[in-house]
Parts: C-alpha cells; structure tokens; sequence
C-alpha cells in the first residue's frame, strides 16, 4: 500500500464560498462561509456552521432570516474581504449592489450569480459554533447565468475554496452525467 497519513485538522474539502448576508440594527452586513451544505429535500434545509462570536450571528439570531449569496470567480478579493474583517468595524455591504427580495429585509448581493433567501428552521450551538439550519424560500439569478432554463455552472464560474493550501479555484470540466453513467457497470 502506497498511502500516507496526511494531517486531519484542515479537511481536504473542496467548496463554494459564499457570502451569508443579515440585517444588524438596521445595517446590511455580510461574512463569506464554506462550511456550508444541503442537508434535505423538502423541506429544503441548508445547514451553515458560524462561529458564535461573528457579527452576522446576530442579524440571524435577531431576524430569523438570511441571505446565502453564491460568489464567483471574479469577485475573489471582495469575498476573501469579507471574510477577513468584521461588520462591527467596517461598512461591508458598502462594496457590492445590494437588494431585497420577497423577505424584504434581507439584504443580498446583485454581483453574486445567486442568491438564496432562508428563514431560520432552526440553530444548534454546538461547540463554540452556531448550526444554523437555514429553510431556502426563494432562489434568484439571471437569465445570463442559464442555458436551456437551467443554472449552469460554466455561466455562473463559482468561487472554491481548499483548506489544504488556503486557496482560491475555479471549476474544471464537467464529467459526466451524475445518476448516469454508473449505471454502465450494473449488472443486468
Ligand atoms: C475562505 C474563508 C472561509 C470562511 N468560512 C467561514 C465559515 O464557514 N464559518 C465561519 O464562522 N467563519 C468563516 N470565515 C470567517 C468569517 O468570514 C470572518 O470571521 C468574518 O470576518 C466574520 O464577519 P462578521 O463579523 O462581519 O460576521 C471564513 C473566512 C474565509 C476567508
């Protein structure tokens, strides 16, 4: 066997960043999140993990609403930014176009090729950290990020983020079909 033990504490996760937007005592604020996922269907909870001490903690615990606003490759500096200071210091939200959809007070970023609005399912501390289960309600992009009406990965060219190394990628080429093209080794 050729393996190796690699170090544990920094996981060999690949994900997108995104820029968790809330309202804090009346500001829009936002902080850039990769410990992020889908956790069901319907109802259609996302799970994020924020460290108790964040300033946008606040604005969720406050509001029972947030924003999870996908950033791409483009928007790396601002987004890396954004994970680097905090809105109890500086005006963050002064960077990026910033509107409001259904859930009205819910600040998002129009230069993000999506944007989520959730309500609070529900929040689990946990170690220092608060599991925010977050229920998506509406989901909005643009037309230039679609092909044939669906979201297209090459058009929105999300931000990724490795912890080995602490860096920034983009997407590669895409595979295959998923749910399709392991069905060529199942046995008849
Ligand atoms: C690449 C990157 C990923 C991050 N991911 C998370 C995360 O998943 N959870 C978290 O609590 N903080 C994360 N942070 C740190 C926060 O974004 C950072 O502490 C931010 O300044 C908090 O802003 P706030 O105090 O305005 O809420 C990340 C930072 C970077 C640069």
């Amino acid at each position: 066997m050729s393996k190796i033990e690699v170090e544990t504490r920094i996981g060999p996760f690949i994900k997108p960043v995104v820029l968790v937007g809330a309202m804090i005592d009346g500001q829009p604020n936002f902080m850039n999140v990769v410990w992020l996922t889908r956790l069901t269907f319907t109802p259609n909870i996302w799970g994020l993990s924020i460290g108790e001490t964040k300033h946008t903690v606040r604005g969720i615990r406050d509001n029972k609403k947030f924003s999870i606003n996908i950033a791409s490759v483009d928007m790396a500096t601002k987004t890396d930014y954004c994970g680097l200071v905090s809105g109890r210091e500086v005006n963050k939200a002064e960077l990026f176009d910033v509107f409001y959809g259904e859930l009205e007070d819910v600040p998002m970023i129009s230069e993000c090729p999506i944007n989520v609005e959730c309500t609070v399912y529900q929040i689990v501390e946990f170690l220092g950290r608060e599991v925010i289960f977050g229920e998506v309600k509406h989901l909005y992009s643009e037309e230039k990020y679609l092909t044939d009406g669906v979201l297209d990965q090459a058009k929105i060219n999300p931000l990724l983020y490795s912890a080995p190394g602490n860096h920034y990628w983009a997407i590669g080429d895409r595979v295959g079909d998923a749910f399709s093209i392991g069905k060529s080794l199942k046995k008849p």
